[in-house]
């Protein structure tokens, strides 16, 4: 059978605040196909960024399964999570999270190193992606002396630079203005789609949802259709 990008399956989530217990996921299933690409919208609160959390094996404390590209995440070592997320997920924050310290290029050039890419393709590849999203001519810029648009443009080269099976993005236009969100957002879809990547995207904005294959939302700890 065709392994799914994500699988998550009776994935539970709570959070422990005193006495009180915050049921945050309540029993999710979802199965996310390869090069696929979903909306996952919900209220502030409903639990959309645990929920990617989850699936990017940031955090532990989940009930349930999980598994990426066919890979069963429950019995991993660190080390092998660790591997995982590096040679098949990508991510994009509502904040960039870019290295302040590095220039645009080689923000998205040191995935790529770590992954075990040669520095000349590396470097290639990070070129070619800054200059489809606009940026050749800020290769050679810190994060600071950007735009926010142009970092979110730099932090969505740098989670696609390795050509993850599974790309997760967390409002990843949330900061931008609405004309801005609307391009980098079709930049970002036109990049995923033709590199053949899977994107569980998560938004509270329902125009740009519309652009996605499929829309989802959490309601009251469940995944339902959009
Ligand atoms: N570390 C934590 N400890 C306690 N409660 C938490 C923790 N992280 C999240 N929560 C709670 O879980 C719920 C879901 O939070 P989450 O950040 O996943 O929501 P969200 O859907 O991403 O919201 P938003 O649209 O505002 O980003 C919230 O009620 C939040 O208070
Ligand atoms: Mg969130």
């Amino acid at each position: 059978m065709n392994e799914a990008a994500l699988q998550l399956t009776a994935l539970t989530r709570s959070f422990q605040q005193g006495d009180v217990t915050i049921e945050v996921l309540r029993g999710v299933d979802f199965r996310l196909e390869k090069g696929e690409i979903v909306a996952l919208l919900g209220p502030s609160g409903s639990g959309k960024s645990t929920l990617l959390q989850a699936a990017g094996l940031l955090e532990g404390g989940f009930g349930g399964a999980i598994a990426i590209d066919g890979k069963a995440a429950v019995h991993m070592s660190d080390r092998e999570r660790t591997a995982l997320r590096r040679d098949k997920l990508g991510f994009v924050y509502q904040f960039h999270h870019l290295l302040p310290d590095f220039s645009a290029e080689e923000n998205v050039v040191l995935p790529q190193l770590v992954h075990g890419t040669a520095r000349a393709a590396a470097e290639t590849r990070a070129r070619d992606l800054l200059t489809v999203l606009g940026l050749s001519a800020r290769l050679h810029h810190r994060p600071a002396q950007l735009s926010g648009g142009e970092q979110q443009r730099v932090a969505v080269a740098r989670a696609l630079a390795n050509k993850p099976v599974l790309v997760l993005a967390d409002e990843p236009t949330g900061n931008l203005d609405e004309d801005t969100a609307a391009r980098v957002l079709e930049e970002f879809l036109t990049l995923v789609r033709s590199q053949g990547s899977a994107a569980l995207i998560a938004t509270h904005n329902r125009a740009l949802a519309a652009k996605m294959d499929r829309v989802v939302r959490l309601d009251h700890g469940k995944l339902v259709a959009g």
